[in-house]
């Protein structure tokens, strides 16, 4: 099927409005075909490449990806040493068009321990993106949902220290404002591939009503097609808040 038939499947009145994706299973898929996992990463980043341009032309409000965690480091330095490069290559090479597209990028999660050369194209390719109005794109790189939440408690408290706010006026519209998705809509939908279904530390604040989807399929085999299933049958889910229908 071609992009356009794929795209005249979805009721667009019924698309999330964001869309989280947890992209995993790229070394089992890359092990499983005698390959270094390295191969499964940047097999990837095409798979992450054609799955923007799908959200894209889609008009998506917000698609947020799970590039790296905060539990991520735990890796053999080689692995993470051939992530924090694809990462870096992936920004220089794919930034222009990102930006010819109209998205708007922006990055979740911590940034001081990645390198002078990294920090520096992601405070780039946000300033050249900044002014753009389509998709939102967020790329969670060093990211933690509780790292996340607590850092936005420290920014809290040094606000409420400093005498700006009293601590009752904290309720769930200034919590949100510090967290790193400020400004954003819920996540809608969650999707995981490879086959585990949990959390991993993503979201955990912003996943709070989501709907799950996993699949099987690993992160390099994904397609736009499949992605599109997963938005149809998020039209079919009945999300009723703990209400009633
Ligand atoms: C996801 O694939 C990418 C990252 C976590 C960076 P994995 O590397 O977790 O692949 P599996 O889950 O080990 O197969
Ligand atoms: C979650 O996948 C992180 C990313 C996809 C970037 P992991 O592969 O790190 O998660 P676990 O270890 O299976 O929970
Ligand atoms: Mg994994």
């Amino acid at each position: 099927m071609n992009e356009g038939e794929l795209l005249s499947r979805v009721d667009k009145s019924k698309l999330p409005r964001h869309v989280a994706i947890i992209m995993d299973g790229n070394g089992r898929w890359a092990s499983g075909r005698g390959l270094l996992r390295s191969a499964g990463h940047s097999a990837g980043v095409k798979t992450l490449k054609k799955i923007l341009t799908t959200a894209v032309n889609l008009k998506l409000e917000a698609l947020t990806v799970y590039a790296f965690s905060t539990e991520n480091w735990k890796r053999p330095l080689a692995e993470v040493d051939f992530l924090m490069h694809l990462f870096s290559e992936y920004l220089e090479r794919e930034k222009r068009e990102m930006h010819e597209k109209n998205v708007r990028i922006r990055f979740l999660g911590r940034t001081e321990d990645f390198s002078p050369l990294i920090q520096s194209q992601m405070r780039d390719a946000v300033e050249l993106m900044k002014n753009n109005t389509g998709v939102k794109f967020n790329i969670a790189a060093d990211y933690g949902g509780q790292d996340e939440i607590i850092r936005a408690a420290q920014k809290l408290a040094r606000r409420v220290a400093s005498g700006e706010m009293p601590a009752e006026n904290i309720d769930a519209a200034v919590f949100e404002s510090e967290l790193d998705t400020a400004g954003q809509p819920p996540v809608d939908l969650l999707i995981r591939t490879s086959g585990d279904m949990r959390l991993s530390n993503f979201l955990l604040w912003q996943a709070a009503y989501a709907e799950f989807w996993f699949t099987k399929t690993p992160w390099p085999e994904f397609t736009p097609e499949e992605f599109i299933d997963a938005l149809i049958d998020f039209g079919k889910r009945a999300r009723r808040f703990g209400g009633v229908t």
